[in-house]
């Protein structure tokens, strides 16, 4: 991760605690993305099924941004033949970005590139001790963009997810 993408000393990014964040006025512009987080994240945190890891700018609660990481199972042949060809599984390990939402009085800050270079490098880290073959994203039509401008690339035939391999990760960050 460049200097320029670390977040600034003003900004950290953490593991949601419910007693220490207010997830209460978030609002990305998409509903699910706002109901996520304040219905399901501690949930799904609890439960053990998605780690929510949220920005906040110094001492003040209040979420501007969210992901969340969880591990993944994908099928190899939805990888192109020349990223998956030669692998003798049917399916591999991943890491799943489920969502990634800035609050919108903050987005075109950088926010949403310092919260998934956060995401990308967490998720690089991990693979070095549990084996992920790739990041893999759902997103809609409008988020592809975010996703395809920072590296991302579709699958051949699955245009609603993307995927980045984990081996590609430090090139990036
Ligand atoms: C998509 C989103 C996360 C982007 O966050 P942001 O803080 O507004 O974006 P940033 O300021 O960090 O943008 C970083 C870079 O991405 C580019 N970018 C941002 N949104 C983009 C989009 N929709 N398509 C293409 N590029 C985009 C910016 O132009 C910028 O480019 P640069 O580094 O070359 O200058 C934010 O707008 C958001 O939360 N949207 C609603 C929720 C959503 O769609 N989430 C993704 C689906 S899970």
């Amino acid at each position: 991760m460049s200097q320029e993408d670390e977040p600034s000393p003003l900004y950290s990014i953490e593991q949601l605690d419910k007693a220490k964040h207010d997830r209460s006025g978030f609002s990305c512009g998409l509903e699910d993305l706002d109901q996520y987080l304040k219905r399901y994240a501690n949930q799904d945190l609890e439960r053990g099924v998605s780690t929510p890891y949220v920005l906040t700018k110094g001492d003040e609660p209040d979420i501007i941004g969210y992901y969340t990481l969880s591990n993944y199972l994908v099928d190899v042949e939805i990888f192109p033949a020349e990223v998956g060809d030669g692998l003798p599984y049917a399916q591999i390990p991943a890491t799943l970005l489920g969502r990634l939402a800035v609050d919108q009085p903050h987005q075109g800050n950088r926010l949403g590139k310092t919260l998934l270079l956060n995401a990308l490098k967490r998720s690089y880290e991990v693979a070095e001790d549990i084996a992920s073959f790739s990041v893999v994203i759902d997103a809609n039509e409008e988020a592809q963009g975010f996703y395809l401008h920072h590296g991302f690339q579709t699958f051949p035939e699955k245009e609603d997810k993307l995927y980045l391999p984990v081996k590609t990760i430090d090139e990036i960050i």
